[in-house]
């Protein structure tokens, strides 16, 4: 039996991993790795046979006992942990000394290409240590409208960025787990290789505020911003400098760049079709129009 070890299991990505590598119902055992056993156990209780152990990337104590007789570790790095030599170092050495051969990364499309971002030097660290990996690259989350700049659209029906024309390529985060529990279920099959996972559709945001408008019937603006007073906009809103910084580089670069490649790999390994945005809009209905 194969042992899994899912690291942010309780965000985004993590939970619709874990929700599709238990539907695919073989026989590996999945366990969660997380800071709060509890509250964990409550988030997946209708989840049978998962099993939970104590995890924190802070906590450096906490590593040995949470990766013994583990097979494959799926490793995602929390957005406000960006160091790697002070978190994901030690973190890997450990994994390493605890015998965890084979890793399954949570990185970003691109990259490779920025020497900057911290998934490069994980990337880079992951195959100097000399694990088996896969590395899981997706595109822009359609999630970010219904996570992080969800308060806006709900307050004003505005997406205020410094990404001016650029253009983004959505892909939809139940797709990623979808195909990231392929790859982990088939990891012989699929290792030491990076995979971009896209969807369809390069978009700016004045195209995305039009199709939220006539999906949704009601007006949603974009607002282009420069990156200084955008940063300093999200500073004032309380997100902590690490994440603002993020956010900035995030939707400040592309503009930089060339538009994002578009990758066949999800419907290649799964078979299916990824979501349109469009669909993800639908489907969230309730999200956008709460307090319209
Ligand atoms: N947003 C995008 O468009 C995009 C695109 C490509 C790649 N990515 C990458 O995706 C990753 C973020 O994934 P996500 O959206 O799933 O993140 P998320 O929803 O913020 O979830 C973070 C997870 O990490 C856990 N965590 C945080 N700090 C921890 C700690 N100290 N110890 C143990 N667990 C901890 C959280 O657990 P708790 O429940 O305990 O907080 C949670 O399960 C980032 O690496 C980002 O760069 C994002």
């Amino acid at each position: 039996m194969k042992r899994i070890l899912i690291t942010g299991a309780t965000g985004n990505i993590g939970i619709e991993v874990v929700h599709y590598l238990a539907k695919l119902n073989n026989e590996s055992e999945i366990i969660l790795a997380v800071r709060n056993i509890k509250s964990a156990e409550k988030k997946f209780a209708s989840i049978l046979n998962l099993s939970f152990r104590l995890f924190d990337f802070e906590k450096q104590n906490s590593f040995d006992t949470a990766f013994k007789n583990i097979d494959i570790l799926f490793l995602l790095r929390p957005p406000q942990i960006s160091k790697v030599d002070v978190y994901f170092k030690p973190l890997l050495e450990s994994a390493r000394n605890n015998k965890i051969e084979k890793i399954v990364f949570l990185s970003v499309q691109g990259a490779e290409k920025s020497k900057v971002i911290p998934h490069n030097k994980i990337e880079h660290l992951i195959k100097l240590i000399g694990f088996e990996y896969i590395f899981v690259r997706p595109s822009y989350f359609m999630q970010n409208l219904t996570t992080t700049l969800l308060p806006e659209l709900q307050k004003t029906q505005t997406i205020t960025l410094p990404s001016g024309n650029a253009k983004f390529n959505w892909i939809d985060v139940k797709n990623i787990g979808e195909i990231t529990a392929d790859l982990i279920n088939s990891f012989e099959n699929y290792k030491n290789k990076a995979y971009e996972i896209t969807g369809t559709e390069n978009k700016n945001f004045q195209e995305v505020s039009k199709l939220l408008s006539d999906t949704l019937g009601a007006k949603f603006k974009f607002k282009s911003i420069n990156p200084i007073r955008f940063y300093f906009k999200k500073r004032k809103e309380g997100v902590a400098n690490g994440f603002a910084i993020v956010m900035t580089i995030l939707h400040f670069l592309p503009r930089l760049q060339k538009k994002p490649k578009i990758s066949e790999n999800f419907t290649k390994i799964t078979g299916k079709k990824p979501t349109t945005l469009k669909e993800f809009i639908v489907r969230e209905k309730e999200t956008f129009t709460k307090f319209l």
